[in-house]
């Protein structure tokens, strides 16, 4: 298939380096000129595990670009996973999620489907795809679906390649097949449901892992009160596996990086974000 991703981050550079190495030809556009001149040099911009490797092996069906228009042009799909900063009131900044819908109205050709990688508040796919039909340009049928991300930078190829589940939020048989055709050759569980289940499933899990995270830090407090060993009692809980270990340690400059993000992420799940 041809598709296209919006972003060439964490999330859309490691997305299009596996989707290029499971045989689909992958345009990867970036509006970061510098970002795009290194990749085309072959250079990645980060660091993660097995990722040069995939750059490298894949440069027959993966090109980088800042010219969307000849990327989204033709393709099949189009992948946003371009970044969803956090505002100063701790709500979420979906200015670039709208400027890359924007650029595919403008310059899409073909039938095609939209699926939304990047972390966006529960009711943005509808609000999508609703404005991308009513601007534009060419008479096509362009369907949004709702595909979150689950890596985690340091294991992002690993986590991408061999991913627990690709959860899919879609409103239609058609996108649902379409999106199959992307993800088949992964050989990896889907969860299909309708958008609104999947965009919630991602904040779900962020919050729940942010939960657990909290959970034994309270704990880990417990712990020096009563002069008990959190490492141990941490191993202890996390070896049942109805807890889990992983997210079960006392925060770590590591734990408290991944929390402060997922924190940044759950901001969006105070109900009128949900409904908005
Ligand atoms: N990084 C992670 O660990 C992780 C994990 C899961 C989900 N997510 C979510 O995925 C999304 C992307 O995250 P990231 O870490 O890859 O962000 P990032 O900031 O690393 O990358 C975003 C890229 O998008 C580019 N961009 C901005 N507007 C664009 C446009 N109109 N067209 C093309 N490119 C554009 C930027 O130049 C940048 O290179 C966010 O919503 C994030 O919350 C991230």
């Amino acid at each position: 298939m041809d598709i296209a991703v919006a972003g060439a981050g964490y999330v859309g550079l490691v997305t299009a380096a596996c989707l290029a190495e499971k045989g689909h030809k992958v345009a990867c556009v970036d509006v970061d000129a510098g970002k795009v001149a290194l990749l085309q040099s072959g250079k990645s911009p980060i660091y993660e595990p097995g990722l040069e490797e995939l750059l490298k092996k894949n440069r027959e069906r993966l090109w980088f670009t800042t010219d969307n228009a000849a990327a989204y042009r033709r393709a099949d799909v189009i992948i946003i996973a371009v970044g969803t900063p956090e505002e100063s009131d701790g709500s979420v900044n979906l200015r670039y999620v709208w400027e890359a819908a924007k650029q595919i109205a403008e310059t899409a050709e073909k039938d095609c489907v939209v699926a939304v990688k990047s972390t966006v508040p529960v009711g943005t796919g509808d609000q999508v795809e609703r404005w991308i039909n009513e601007n534009r340009e060419n008479p096509v049928h362009i369907e949004v679906v709702a595909n979150p991300e689950f890596l985690s930078q340091g294991t992002a190829v690993k986590d991408t390649l061999h991913a627990s589940r690709i959860v899919l939020g879609v409103e239609s048989p058609r996108a649902e097949k379409v999106m199959k055709e992307v993800y088949d050759p992964f050989a990896l569980p889907y969860v299909v449901t309708d958008r609104k289940s999947a965009e919630m499933v991602k904040y779900a899990s962020n919050v729940f892992l942010a939960l657990k995270i909290s959970y034994i830090n309270e704990i880990a407090n417990l712990c020096e009160m009563v002069g008990a060993n959190i490492e141990d009692v941490a191993k202890g809980m996390g070896m049942d596996p109805r807890i889990g270990g992983r997210f079960c340690a006392p925060a770590s400059d590591m734990a408290a990086r991944v929390s402060r993000k997922i924190r940044k992420h759950c901001v969006g799940l105070r109900p009128v974000a949900i409904m908005n």
